[in-house]
């Protein structure tokens, strides 16, 4: 599939740029050193419409599609990787989600100040026992009258200090696998909610990552998101779009390295010429720019199929994939490319670098796209390689 992007896409992503290479860039390394939440470029971005791109115009969102999307995300995360993955969960995961599987209430009432960050949401899905296997997830949901009371903990959860607005899946039914799964959205200030042990990471420091616990939380039942065991279901089409988002977020920082590395390979001089002259040099740069053209393409060509409508699981898997492990060696070959400068805060690789490290890991680990994608092949062959190869 060929992309020639639309005017619209266009303008988009020239608008996004400017204002991430303006705004965001300036302050992003001050963010890694402090961990400061990025609220006030948030609520620029939410003014711009990048916090609810996906969002219909009637629930106060951009009505963009996936590939602009995809776009604007890959912009913000060349300036600062933390404020693109709190961007990422809050469009990707949590809008979609509610516009998805949401009643009209829920849709009214949680998407508009979503999509202005009023406030900005977070996905509950994974706890301390239960990572890669979200089904054997122990946090419970107990039906008491018209409300549900939660208890368990959840871990690594992106933004989870900071959030309004939380999803949260929990078993209604242990004795149900996968279908005893049900979601609930969850407003910070409900009782019994409280947030626990913030990590400290090695990336993407401005993003905060913590517990999230429930102590006889009352949800009332107008907050379940979808019926009783569709919280399975729910996660997983949401990590389809996420994992558009993890790609989306990997072409950013690549891009973001391998430029940073032309840039100064061209000005560094050893053995009398510029090291950009160097053969051996030129040769990583040349297969570091074609690394991320091929992830840019999967990126695109998964989105392309959302926005078809079409089944895209393994597209996204794939592009996942394939994204997420090039942006961790694009960003070691930037890194060594500025030798000794490379290893220090001065010069920006080291950032991009540590940033990276964990996209392999969030929103399903490089070996869960694998299962997902083996799944895809060895269950229906042709859904691959057709859509790969068509036009
Ligand atoms: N869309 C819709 N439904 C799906 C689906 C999808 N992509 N994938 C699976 N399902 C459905 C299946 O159809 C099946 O339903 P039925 O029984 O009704 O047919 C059901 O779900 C169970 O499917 P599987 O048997 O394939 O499920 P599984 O238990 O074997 O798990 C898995 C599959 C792919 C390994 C899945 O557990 C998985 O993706 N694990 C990784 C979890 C993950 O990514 N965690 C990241 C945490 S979130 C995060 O990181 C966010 C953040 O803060 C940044």
């Amino acid at each position: 599939m060929l992309f020639e992007l639309t005017d619209e896409q266009v303008m988009i992503q020239s608008m996004v740029r400017e204002f991430s290479r303006k705004v965001i860039a300036a302050t992003a390394a001050e963010r890694d050193r402090t961990r400061q939440f990025p609220w006030e470029n948030l609520k620029k971005m939410g003014e711009l419409g990048l916090m609810g791109m996906m969002v219909p115009l009637q629930y106060g969102g951009e009505g963009a599609d996936t590939i602009s999307y995809t776009l604007a995300l890959a912009e913000i995360a060349y300036s600062c990787a933390s404020t693109a993955v709190i961007m990422s969960v809050h469009n990707s995961i949590v809008c979609q989600s509610i516009l998805r599987y949401g009643t009209e209430e829920q849709k009214t009432k949680y998407l508009k100040p979503l999509c202005s960050a009023e406030f900005i949401g977070a996905f509950a899905l994974t706890e301390p026992h239960a990572g890669s296997d979200p089904v054997s997830q122990s946090t419970s949901a107990t039906r008491n009258g018209n409300f549900y009371v939660i208890n368990g903990s959840k871990r690594f959860i992106t933004t989870g200090k900071n959030a309004g607005l939380v999803i949260v899946t929990a078993k209604t039914d242990e004795t149900e696998g996968h279908k005893g799964i049900t979601a609930f959205i969850i407003n910070k200030n409900t009782p019994g909610y409280s947030i626990g042990r913030i990590e400290d990471k090695l990336g993407l420091r401005a993003s905060d990552t913590c517990d999230l616990n429930f102590d006889n939380c009352l949800v009332p039942v107008e907050d379940r998101l979808g019926k009783e065991g569709d919280g399975f279901r729910i996660a997983m089409t949401a990590l389809d779009g996420g994992r558009i988002g993890i790609a989306a977020q990997s072409v950013g920082v690549a891009q973001a390295a391998l430029d940073a590395a032309v840039k100064y390979t061209r000005e560094r001089e050893q053995f009398g010429q510029k090291i950009s002259k160097f053969q051996g040099i030129r040769w990583m740069v040349a297969d570091m720019a074609t690394e991320l053209e091929a992830a840019r393409q999967l990126m695109l060509s998964a989105a392309a199929l959302k926005d078809k409508g079409e089944k895209y699981t393994a597209q996204a898997s794939m592009a996942k994939l394939f994204a997420s492990e090039m942006v961790n060696r694009i960003t070691a070959k930037a890194l060594q490319l500025h030798g000794g400068y490379g290893f220090i805060s001065d010069y920006a690789v080291e950032r991009f670098f540590r940033d990276a490290r964990v996209f392999t890991i969030y929103e399903g680990t490089s070996e869960i796209q694998r299962v997902v994608i083996a799944n895809h092949v060895f269950k229906d062959k042709r859904q691959i390689s057709t859509k790969t190869l068509e036009g």
